[in-house]
Parts: C-alpha cells; structure tokens; sequence
C-alpha cells in the first residue's frame, strides 16, 4: 500500500475549499493509495484551516492517512511528493494578473527558498497563484535542487474552457474534442489553437467554423473568461481552477492520451524563450513532459504566440531584481 505526500499552500482559501475535496474523492493515484495532506496557510488563517481540516475528517475519506495544518512553510513541504502552490493574493475586478507580480513574487520566493532545503528533487510543483507563468518562474530560480521539468504552471482552466466554448459551440460533447491547446501565458495574451484540433467522432479536423468566430469570439473569450468570471461572482474562479488542479495533477501522475496545455520551461521549435514558463502543445506520458515540436504554425497564429512570450518577458523584466536574490 502506497503514500503520497501532497502540500496545498493558500489551504484556507477559495480554490483549496474545492481542490482538497476533489482530491481524496477522486482516482489520481492507484486504489489503496493513502494520502496525507500537508495544508498551509499564513497564521491569521490558521482557524479557517482547523474548521477545514474538521470537515476533511467529517468527510471519512477512506484513503485518507493524515492531515496537517500548519504556518510553518518547512513543516508543510517536507517530504512532500506533490507540491500545490495555490496560496496567492487573487485579483479583482479590472485587474489584470501581472498587477499581482509585486505582491505575490515574495510568497513564491520564499516557499521556493524552503522547497530547496526540504523537498526531494522528484517532486512535482505545480504553481496556481497568478501570475501563475512567472510565479513558476520564481520558483524554478530559488528552487535549484528541483529539476525544471518538475515545476509545471496551470493551464489546464484555459485548455477546459476553451473545450468547453468549442463543444457549446459545435454542439458537441466536450469528450469528442481532441488536440485543443493553449499556448502562452494564463493571461489575455494566451493563444487557444483551434488549428491542430479534432472531432473525434470521425477524428476530422474542424471544419465548419467560419474565421471571424475564431478571431472575435472564441480566442477573446477564452483570454477574457477569468474575467468574466469575476464580473460575475465578484471574486475569481475557484471550482473550476480546483477541477482544473484536479486534471493537471491526475496527468501528471498517469499521463494523458490527449495533448495537453501546461506551462513549462523546454527547448522547443517554436523559437519561444526556453527562460520563460510558456504554455506548448505536450504529449505526457508516464509522467514525461514532451513538447510536441515541429507543428505548422500559421503567421496568425505565430503572432498570438509571440506576443503572448512578449508579455511573459516583460513579467520577468519587472521581477528581474526580485530574481537575483
Ligand atoms: P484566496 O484569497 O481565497 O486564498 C488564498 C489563500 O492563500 C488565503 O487563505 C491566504 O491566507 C493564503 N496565503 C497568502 N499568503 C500565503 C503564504 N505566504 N503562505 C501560505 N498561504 C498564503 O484565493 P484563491 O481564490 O484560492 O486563489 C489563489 C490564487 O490562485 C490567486 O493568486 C488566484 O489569482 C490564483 N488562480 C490561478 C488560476 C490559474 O489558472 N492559474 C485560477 C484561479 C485562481
Ligand atoms: C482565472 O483564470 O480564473 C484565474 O486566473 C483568476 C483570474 O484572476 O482570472
């Protein structure tokens, strides 16, 4: 019988009210897989976290070994197999996520600085709190000891909602869509890529979508729908961002038969920055991050995704202090 070891850092938060419970009710890791939860959150917090880590016991998860709830950053991380770093300021309405940089860059650097004296270099990383692209970026430059292509950031909402307006849109279901990707950074600058995709029905590529929906409806949308999202909840995303978590660690761990959006810092043949954490189209297998290199890329196209590394490198540029330490 096996353990695994998953850190959720912002534990009392939003995201982490939804991803916790998704987690021990879901099949990530094989049956009689038990898992400890490591949840951390800043002090203030500590009593939300108590009433949360109650309702984890109340829920008699069987494959739950232990949960710890605790502010002390090296507590939560050691050991850890999987680490969520959720724990972030969100944005609010008519903010973009790069107005979070400043605020947020000094959590990542000091989660990031405990991560390399305490965590294995197998584990995986996954950043959530936005920006989540150059977050990962910070931590990938404090944490040395963990390989990069173990620090992934959240794409997987993007790539889930652009399925989702596609196969509204075709009046589909969302499981006969394949090939969809996002590439870029979780912002307005993301390119969701009709160009590659399929319907799987007779695996044809789309066809029947005229140019102009493309280009004023559906990449707009999918850019915009956090803030969409916001505009209406007035407060950002969080079941859907945990159902997102949910997928990207259950590929992770087994792999996906689909191509799949993430951000990750690779040689490509794209031309991208390989200095950057920049969403491509991935193949994931037995837990191996592979960028599908080598696909036709329109000028158009080209230009969503290059100016999408443009804004990623002026990211870095406003933190390019913050990185030397
Ligand atoms: P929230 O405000 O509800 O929760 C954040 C939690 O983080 C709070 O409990 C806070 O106390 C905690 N926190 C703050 N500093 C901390 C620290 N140093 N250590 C540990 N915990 C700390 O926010 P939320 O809705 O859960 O969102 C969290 C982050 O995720 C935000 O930055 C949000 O923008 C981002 N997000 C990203 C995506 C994505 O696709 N990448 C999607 C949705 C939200
Ligand atoms: C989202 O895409 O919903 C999150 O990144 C939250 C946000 O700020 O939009």
């Amino acid at each position: 019988m096996g353990k695994k070891i998953i850190t959720i850092t912002g534990a009392a938060g939003n995201i982490a009210y939804s991803l916790i419970f998704r987690i021990l009710s879901g099949n990530i890791f094989p049956e009689n897989t038990k898992i400890q939860l490591n949840l951390l959150d800043i002090t203030d917090a500590l009593p939300v976290l108590k009433g949360v880590k109650y309702e984890i016991e109340d829920c008699a998860f069987p494959n739950l070994d232990n949960i710890i709830i605790t502010d002390n950053s090296e507590l939560a991380f050691t050991g850890s197999d999987y680490i969520l770093l959720v724990g972030a300021k969100p944005r609010s309405k008519g903010m973009q996520r790069a107005d979070l940089l400043l605020d947020n860059a000094n959590i990542f650097q000091k989660h990031a600085a405990i991560i390399n004296q305490c965590v294995s270099s197998d584990a995986k990383i996954i950043v959530v709190g936005n920006p989540a692209n150059t977050n990962a970026l910070i931590v990938q430059n404090f944490a040395t000891n963990i390989p990069s292509k173990n620090i992934t950031s959240l794409m997987k909402l993007d790539q889930n909602r652009a399925k989702s307006i596609l196969s509204n849109k075709l009046n589909t279901s969302v499981s006969e869509i394949s090939q969809l990707v996002v590439w870029g950074n979780h912002s307005a600058t993301q390119f969701p890529d009709l160009n590659h995709s399929l319907v799987s029905n007779n695996n044809e590529p789309i066809k029947s979508l005229d140019q102009k929906w493309i280009e004023d409806t559906f990449i707009p949308r999918v850019q915009k729908r956090g803030a969409e999202i916001i505009e209406h909840r007035g407060k950002s995303s969080a079941a859907s961002a945990a159902s997102a978590i949910y997928d990207h660690l259950y590929i992770l761990v087994n792999g996906s038969k689909d191509w799949e959006s993430m951000g990750v810092m690779m040689k490509n043949t794209y031309g991208i920055s390989d200095e950057i954490f920049f969403s491509f189209p991935l193949q994931i297998l037995d837990s191996n991050i592979g960028i599908i290199n080598g696909l036709d890329v329109s000028e158009i196209s080209m230009k969503y995704i290059k100016d999408s590394e443009k804004e990623l490198l002026m990211e870095r540029d406003i933190i390019k202090d913050i990185l030397k330490g």
